[in-house]
């Protein structure tokens, strides 16, 4: 049998129609499945492989088990001009998250701002993929979420608050800011990606249940914890994302989000997102002008010994979408045979890799 951590390589096109195959045949409208394979592919292109095409057995799972609608609309009410609510019926997080930037960009466009909720929501995934897809639309925007709790309070050891990203984006020359970040050292799916592939985690990333540190990556995600940036700053980031996206959208909050691993009940993830004109108080020549210099000042900055290059939030990950657009992106055997299980449970082709030389 081959090493599961056998490297394979895959066209981003290849495994976005495998993505949308497999979502269709699991009852997902082609639109919606279209919009969450190729976040989750955009993802695995930026080089965020927590957040990539490996999540689909997780949300495949939530659909068998009957907690996840594959087939339900979101609905949208307006609230006034620049707000609208948006209830996603328990269906994936991904197109109802798209109705909810799509509308506060519409919104904003001819109010200035738009501010759109989403309760009754799924896990959407990287976050980045929302402001980007607004900065890409000429917009500003702010992104948050719930999460399932992973994190403690300041001083605490079991998990109470989510370690949800919080993301902000803006259209930029050369490159869009894309700041999307999660409040905790690393991002929890970094802990399962490194469980798949049989690595260790760095000291610092996590407690276990006893609330000491580890490198176990199963110790960590056995009731253990994951440890904040900043100390108290980090977590008071966590509170802030239970505030906007929960505690105001309606949505669940303090541990009212459910894990992926539980298929028990509906996740009840919140979102809020905003989205404003770049030309409210500059003109969009200026805005774009006075990006690029910030651009260049921040790359262009003096560098500390040892250091190659200095990146503008967002640069690398463009980078390594760039490079994988055109080489593929790398997975490992094993994760590939898990998709594939799916695919023959589903009764769809399998993900097809690239062969070398060809
Ligand atoms: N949907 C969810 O519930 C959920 C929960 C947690 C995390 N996530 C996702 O997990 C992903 C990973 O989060 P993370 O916090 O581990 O990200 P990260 O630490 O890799 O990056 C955080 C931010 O810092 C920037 N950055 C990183 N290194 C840099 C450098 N050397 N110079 C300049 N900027 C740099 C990145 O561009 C990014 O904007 C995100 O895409 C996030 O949306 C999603």
């Amino acid at each position: 049998m081959a090493d599961p951590q056998t490297p394979v390589l895959v066209r981003h096109e290849d495994a976005e129609t495998f993505a949308t195959n497999l979502l269709i045949a699991a009852g997902v409208p082609p639109a919606p499945a279209a919009i969450t394979a190729s976040a989750l592919v955009e993802a695995d292109l930026r080089g965020v492989e927590s957040h990539g095409i490996n999540r689909l057995p997780s949300y495949l799972a939530r659909m068998r088990h009957g907690v996840l609608d594959p087939a339900a609309s979101p609905t949208l009410v307006h609230l006034t001009p620049a707000v609208a609510q948006i209830n996603a019926h328990n269906t994936l997080g991904f197109p109802a998250a798209a109705l909810a930037i799509d509308t506060a960009v519409s919104l904003a466009s001819t109010s200035g701002i738009g501010l759109v909720s989403v309760t009754a929501s799924n896990h959407f995934g990287m976050a980045a993929w929302l402001v980007r897809r607004a900065a890409t639309a000429g917009f500003l925007s702010l992104v948050f979420t719930t999460a399932s709790p992973a994190l403690a309070p300041w001083g605490g050891r079991v998990p109470l608050l989510g370690i949800a990203p919080l993301a902000c984006g803006a259209p930029g020359s050369p490159h869009p800011f894309i700041l999307d970040m999660a409040p905790s050292v690393a991002a929890r799916g970094r802990i399962h990606r490194a469980l798949r592939r049989g690595e260790a985690i760095p000291v610092g990333w996590a407690l276990d249940k006893e609330g000491r540190e580890t490198e176990d990556p199963a110790a960590a995600l056995d009731g253990g914890v994951m440890m904040p940036v900043g100390g108290p700053k980090g977590v008071g980031l966590a509170v802030m994302m239970e505030v906007l996206a929960g505690v105001m959208t309606g949505a669940g909050f303090a541990g009212g989000v459910v894990g992926p691993g539980d298929v028990s009940r509906p996740a009840g993830v919140g979102h809020l997102v905003v989205a404003m004109r770049a030309d409210l108080f500059v003109s969009a020549e200026e805005f774009r002008e006075r990006m690029g210099v910030l651009w260049g000042e921040v790359v262009g900055a003096e560098r500390r010994e040892g250091v190659d290059r200095i990146w503008f939030p967002g640069e690398r990950e463009q980078v390594c979408e760039e490079r994988r657009r055109e080489g593929g992106i790398p997975y490992v055997r094993g994760e590939v045979e898990v998709l594939n299980e799916e695919a023959r449970r589903l009764g769809v082709e399998g993900l097809r890799e690239m062969v070398e030389g060809v």
